[in-house]
């Protein structure tokens, strides 16, 4: 328990395939990954996990066929509701980022008075990526950078010096800890445009196993192999026993 992650983020993956597998339609294995996504979640927060982040939906997938878009939007829009009572069980406190200019008003409001309802929880932090792409986090920080460039020359300052700590916090998940541990179901080994300044020095997991059929054994299984990995950022091993 000591050695357990302070955050980590899933790509969960693989349910269209494991609808597929019983011959049903996609939404199928999207509806079926809610169940994972919702015993992951209290897992996690029993545990003592600081933060759970979850890839539901990537900027690219707004190119999947608009049908599977719309249903995937309504079960997010369901499950943001759903799921409050959930969240105030386990002390748990949700966000979610991404761009949300992208989504239905409705489906933003919800989402704004989920996070409203859950900001004073102490437990876990669920932060949900909605419309996200790594790329597009970078260059909204750097559009950021641009404008605080152009204020300061305005009031005749010196541009603020580009620092790995002023970059971080730029970024969407600006005073969100980077991940410890990532894991990706579904056998694909390919971050997918996700979090790419933040995970520089996360340990990967990568399991076959279908989102719908990864439940709390199978994140436990993830946790005890990143609990046997040496993080060495760099330094040698004699260097991290000397530490
Ligand atoms: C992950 O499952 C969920 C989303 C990307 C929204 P997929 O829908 O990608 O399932 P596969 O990869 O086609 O099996
Ligand atoms: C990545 O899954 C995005 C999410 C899990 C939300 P995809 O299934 O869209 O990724 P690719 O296209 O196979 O890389
Ligand atoms: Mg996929």
């Amino acid at each position: 328990m000591d050695k357990l992650p302070a955050h980590i983020t899933i790509i969960m993956d693989g349910n269209g395939r494991w609808a597929k597998q019983r011959g049903m339609e996609r939404l199928f294995g999207h509806r079926a990954g809610t169940d994972s996504v919702r015993e992951c979640c209290e897992y996690a927060a029993q545990i003592g996990v600081r933060y759970l982040s979850l890839f539901a939906f990537s900027e690219e997938n707004w190119n999947r066929p608009e049908s599977e878009v719309n249903g995937l939007m309504q079960l997010m829009a369901k499950a943001v509701v759903n799921e409050k009572p959930t969240f105030q069980k386990n002390n748990i406190r949700f966000r979610v980022i991404g761009d949300l200019t992208r989504l239905e008003p409705s489906l933003r409001e919800e989402i704004a008075q989920a996070e409203l309802e859950t900001a004073q929880n102490t437990g876990l932090t669920l932060i949900v990526f909605l419309s996200y792409s790594g790329k597009w986090d970078l260059l909204q920080a750097a559009t950021r950078y641009g404008a605080m460039c152009m204020q300061a020359a305005g009031q005749g300052q010196e541009q603020p010096s580009l620092t790995p700590e002023l970059w971080a916090n730029l970024l969407a998940t600006a005073g969100i800890p980077d991940p410890d541990l990532m894991i990706r179901t579904s056998g694909e080994q390919r971050i997918s445009n996700f979090l790419l300044w933040q995970c520089a020095y996360t340990e990967f997991y990568f399991t076959d196993v279908l989102w719908p059929d990864f439940r709390k054994g199978d994140l436990a299984k993830a946790i005890l192999d990143f609990q046997t990995r040496k993080r060495r950022f760099g330094l040698t091993g004699e260097q991290i026993i000397e530490k």
